[in-house]
């Protein structure tokens, strides 16, 4: 057993409002220990007990560590012209994604590894301590398949994507595409993901075809998550809550009715504003969700196609410059939210039992994040009690 004080922090996010200011639970001069993989006290520096080893924050904020809750990792290959052309006045179209599908087919499985623990070490270094990714660039039950093995040596958070769009191999036969992806590649894929998403969009899966996805999936036991209302309005909102699932991801077109579901529900808003700013999208009405009691989480959606970013500090600047969050609702969404999104008690928060996973910031306070965005501001990542960045 080893205890690490971590102490004179001058701001510490508990997201534990019992422990301090609002909802984030700010403490001031505070201290943290960490014994093994979690923390075990939490309280004014003053107070704080002796340790085995001990670190001084010097005054500056310390936060939990990011939860992103959407990305898809597993891919190879780069669309950087096809960005180029974006930026150049041409629309974003899902059927980007073919282009990615071919590189990913051809990669080996040493490459995409490498590719996955490239950009999970990116996000580390930007406070990133817990990863969801996905498959989805595959599409065969055998790249599918190893994309989730692949994934689920990195991460414990892995969503099957089978169903991001209609693989080009059946682009006359939907119907069959959806038989495949709800029968012989869920049966290759459910023993290494935790969950089954699906693409509910025009030009991907109509909402009958996402019920039946889904409902195939948590049938094998994994639980849904949906790609909603991102590029048009449509029923993947509300097939997230009637399906109670963890979370429906993009929400940047939603009806009232979209908004009192999700309001009634127990499904999480996850919003990206990555993929609007590189799709030079329209914003998600983050403020009409807040005011209405929705549960909102922030994440990056990695990827090279739609949000080639791995910084959770991006997002948090472009959620509350561009979606009218405020700085601390901006961090608890990407941090207590995204677990929320996971489903998970463990992570997002700091209090006594929480995983030690924080991130000590270059500043005084979290509200810099949004206040100096583009800054390195990520001093040290702890993860599970041991220094990692
Ligand atoms: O979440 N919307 C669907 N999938 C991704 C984009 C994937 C791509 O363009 O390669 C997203 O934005
Ligand atoms: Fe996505």
């Amino acid at each position: 057993m080893t205890t690490t004080l971590i102490t004179n922090i001058g701001s510490l996010v508990t997201n534990d409002p019992a422990l301090g200011e609002g909802p984030l639970g700010l403490v001031r001069n505070a201290a943290l220990v960490l014994e093994d993989e979690k923390v075990s006290w939490v309280g004014p520096a003053t107070a704080a007990p002796a340790a085995d080893q001990a670190v001084d924050a010097a005054g500056r904020a310390v936060i939990p560590g990011f939860v992103d809750s959407h990305s898809h990792l597993v891919f190879a290959g780069d669309r950087t012209a096809e960005f180029n052309a974006r930026m150049s006045g041409q629309p974003y179209k899902a059927g980007g994604i073919r282009t990615t599908v071919a590189a990913t087919r051809a990669a080996s499985d040493a490459e995409l590894s490498a590719n996955v623990a490239k950009y999970m070490w990116e996000a580390l270094r930007q406070g990133t301590t817990t990863f969801e990714t996905k498959s989805g660039y595959g599409l065969t039950v055998e790249d599918e398949a190893r994309a989730l093995r692949i994934a689920s040596e990195h991460t414990d958070e892995v969503t099957y994507l089978g169903a991001h769009i209609v693989s080009p191999d059946y682009a006359d036969d939907p119907a069959a595409y959806v038989k495949l992806v709800t029968g012989e590649m869920l049966d290759a894929c459910a023993p290494y993901a935790r969950w089954v998403d699906v693409f509910c969009e025009k030009g991907a899966f109509d909402g009958d075809q996402a019920r039946a996805i889904l409902k195939a999936g948590m049938a094998k036991g994994l639980q849904a998550r949906v790609h909603a209302n991102q590029l048009t309005y449509g029923p993947g909102v509300q097939l997230a809550v009637e399906l109670d699932a963890a979370s429906a991801d993009h929400c940047t077109h939603l009806t009232n009715a979209d908004i009192d579901a999700l309001a009634q529900g127990n499904t999480v808003a996850t919003l990206l504003p990555g993929a609007e700013f590189s799709t030079r999208a329209e914003w998600p009405d983050a403020r009409r969700l807040l005011d209405v009691g929705v549960t909102v989480a922030l994440s990056t959606d990695c990827n090279p196609g739609s949000s080639f970013t791995s910084s959770m500090p991006f997002c948090i600047a472009l959620a509350v410059r561009d979606m009218l969050m405020t700085p601390d609702e901006a961090l608890w969404s990407a941090t207590a939210g995204g677990a929320a999104a996971l489903r998970r008690t463990d992570v997002g928060h700091l209090n006594v039992g929480a995983r030690a996973d924080l991130t000590i910031l270059d500043a005084p306070s979290h509200v810099h994040l949004a206040y100096r965005p583009g800054v390195p501001m990520i001093a040290e990542v702890w993860r599970k009690g041991v220094r990692a960045v």
